[in-house]
């Protein structure tokens, strides 16, 4: 009422979600949506560029522009791009399905123990089971007239007594509800200590009691585990009493709404209200998390005590609500690199007042705590082999070295791998195409799907093995563009431009057709690049070639494993000895887990988040030279595939 008249809200009603919001007059209509909780792809955070955000306006008027996202039948029928429309009237907005994101926390199979699958010499090994968490039972002598000692005195005698813990601290918290605690259960207590995530010479890891519990509550001992993506938020609830997985859920980010990879992220979070905006969305995310993971377990909230987590520079600091500006601006200075725990619920976290979080320590503004945490995974920094971690995914991180040194680098590769950006990609779960093979040359395709069950989508994993599939059946070229000799009826003519169907409409759990468009494939071809650039210039910065490396460790969330010959036929791995090669799935969250599990661990991630030396590839004109070579199938360097070389031209020779 600026102006002293009554202005009437606009209600904006979307559709297939069935839910509104009420705007002003103006109010931009991607935002709306976002005030409504329904979340549209915005791949460029809304600054117009990459169409991913179009919108049907049913019903009502919005203020936008032609753009060449959108083609005149479109236009004409009410195709607008949400992030470039004001509300002007009422509106009844469909979000249709290729512009809508996957949101659904979906839960996970899951390994009941660290390292489980893990293929040997891929996983931290001498560590002892030392969570940094402990939950202590103590039957404490009642007070009396001859020993009436204080309540904290009579706690601490008795942690020191039962336990072994000498010269504990208490968080002030617990001396508030100590009395009634101590008394509800005639002096039958658990105590819950937390040891510092820094060992330092003076307090050996003078353990902190920060939490009491009347009767013995030793059973229901849990932490949580997680890995924040810039794409998907993946989370673990564990039992800390023995050393078990008991859930695993993963969902999107749901900051992804807000632009889909850390630069697009930083930028809008210089908007006015932008970081809040971005740090209100992963912890609803990571909430969302927590209730799919205690609703798949007999637990409880209050069972939960502790939470790691590991994750990007960038995703670190908007979970703890630090500025990322001058992480993309020269010289690329982080705010702070290691993160001191905090309590969980003041980042908004729903969990016990107790709980603290502890995230890994990140080494430079785009090389993250989620690679410190796979490289301690996989105890690459154990081994003398000379290795290479790859972590694929929407921020790529690479590590070359061994127990010596460490060289590490970043390379944006956007979210092609996690499913992002690809007309029917979604993440690796129930329903996502994973393998997909053409036994001979014009013959229907074939694949499988995450679950057996009929496909939803393709995840990172399938988009590799369909482009190398249609690769090798001559389906496409060795630039990408489909080959309309090569097959009849599946490459066609789509919305977005030429399309391959690999599931029709009755045979899919949409019940529309799933298929692969050449701009999927151009994306792939980008995000394939920049990984295998980022490697090559890393390798000969340090003074190594590709043959001289004797272990290459892949991780990522994009599947449940990786078909090694298809990534190197795209042009994506080396093409160097197999055996070489072994895939330990999300490596950032299997981290996660074991420092939960083990202390020692914990130092080893600190231990390792020093010794790295970070690499800018931005500052060497070799990465760009040999990312222009990757936009092609290998590569233009075909010498550097010579397996795959020869594969191809036997196929022309057919
Ligand atoms: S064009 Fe709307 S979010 Fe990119």
């Amino acid at each position: 009422m600026k102006d002293g008249k009554i202005h009437r809200k606009i209600k904006v009603h979307f559709e297939p979600d069935g839910v509104g919001a009420l705007v002003d007059k103006g109010a931009n209509l991607l935002q709306a949506a976002v005030d409504a909780g329904v979340h549209i792809t915005a791949s460029c955070g809304g600054a117009g560029v990459c169409g991913t955000c179009k919108v049907l306006i049913e019903r009502g008027e919005v203020e936008s522009s032609p753009s060449k996202h959108i083609t005149n039948d479109d236009w004409n029928r009410g195709i607008r791009k949400a992030c470039q429309s004001k509300v002007l009237t009422d509106l009844k907005v469909v979000v249709p399905v290729e512009s809508r994101l996957e949101t659904a926390v979906v839960s996970r199979e899951i390994d009941m123990t660290a390292g489980v699958g893990q293929p040997a010499g891929t996983v931290a090994t001498g560590w002892k089971f030392k969570p940094p968490l402990n939950k202590c039972y103590l039957e404490l002598p009642m007070p009396t007239l001859s020993d009436n000692t204080s309540d904290l005195s009579r706690l601490l005698r008795g942690l020191k007594k039962y336990c072994n813990l000498k010269y504990a601290g208490v968080d002030p918290g617990v001396l508030k509800k100590l009395p009634q605690v101590m008394r509800r259960k005639n002096y039958r207590v658990t105590a819950t200590t937390l040891v510092k995530a820094v060992k330092t010479q003076a307090d050996k890891r003078k353990p902190t009691v920060i939490n009491i519990e009347s009767g013995n509550t030793t059973r229901a001992h849990l932490g949580l585990a997680f890995d924040i993506g810039t794409t998907t938020v993946c989370g673990q609830l564990l039992d800390l009493g023995r050393g078990e997985v008991i859930a695993e859920a993963m969902t999107r980010n749901g900051q992804i709404g807000y632009g889909e990879d850390v630069i697009t992220r930083i930028a809008y979070s210089q908007r006015s209200g932008g970081l809040k905006k971005l740090q209100q969305a992963v912890v609803t995310t990571i909430n969302n998390i927590i209730q799919v993971l205690l609703d798949n377990s007999k637990f409880k909230s209050e069972d939960i005590g502790h939470m790691t987590v590991a994750g990007n520079t960038v995703m670190t600091h908007i979970l703890f609500g630090v500025d990322p500006k001058y992480i993309r601006l020269a010289p690329y200075t982080p705010v702070a690199n290691f993160f001191p725990p905090v309590k969980a619920n003041s980042l908004g976290i729903v969990v016990q007042s107790h709980v603290h979080v502890f995230s890994f320590p990140c080494v430079a503004s785009y090389v993250g705590g989620d690679i410190v945490s796979g490289v301690v995974a996989a105890g690459m920094h154990q081994r003398e082999k000379l290795t290479f971690y790859i972590d694929i995914g929407t921020n790529g991180e690479i590590v070359i070295g061994n127990s010596d040194w460490m060289v590490t680098a970043a390379c944006s590769a956007g979210p092609a791998f996690e499913g992002g950006g690809i007309k029917h990609g979604m993440i690796a779960t129930e329903g996502a195409i994973e393998d997909f093979k053409i036994r001979e040359i014009g013959c229907k395709p074939e694949f499988r799907t995450i679950g057996g069950v009929k496909a939803k989508g393709i995840c990172g994993s399938g988009l590799i093995n369909i482009v190398a599939g249609l690769l090798g059946a001559g389906i496409i070229s060795q630039n990408g563009k489909f080959n309309f000799d090569a097959e009849e009826g599946r490459i066609r003519e789509g919305e977005d431009g030429c399309e391959y169907l690999i599931v029709p409409a009755p045979e899919s759990q949409t019940g529309k057709d799933i298929v692969i468009t050449e701009v999927d494939i151009d994306n792939l071809m980008r995000a394939k690049a920049a990984i295998f650039a980022g490697c090559q210039t890393l390798t000969k910065n340090v003074g190594v070639s590709c043959a001289d490396l004797e272990q290459v460790i892949i991780a990522g969330a994009f599947g449940s494993h990786i078909d090694v010959e298809n990534s190197i036929t795209i042009g994506l791995l080396p093409d160097i000895s197999r055996h070489k090669f072994a895939f330990v799935g999300n490596g950032s969250l299997s981290g996660s887990r074991l420092v939960s599990f083990s202390t020692d661990l914990l130092d080893d991630a600190r231990k390792v988040a020093t010794m790295m030396t970070n690499f800018e590839l931005s500052e060497s004109p070799d990465f760009m030279h040999h990312y222009v070579a990757g936009l092609f199938l290998p590569n233009t360097h075909a010498g550097d595939f010579p397996s795959v070389k020869r594969r191809l031209i036997g196929l022309k020779g057919r």
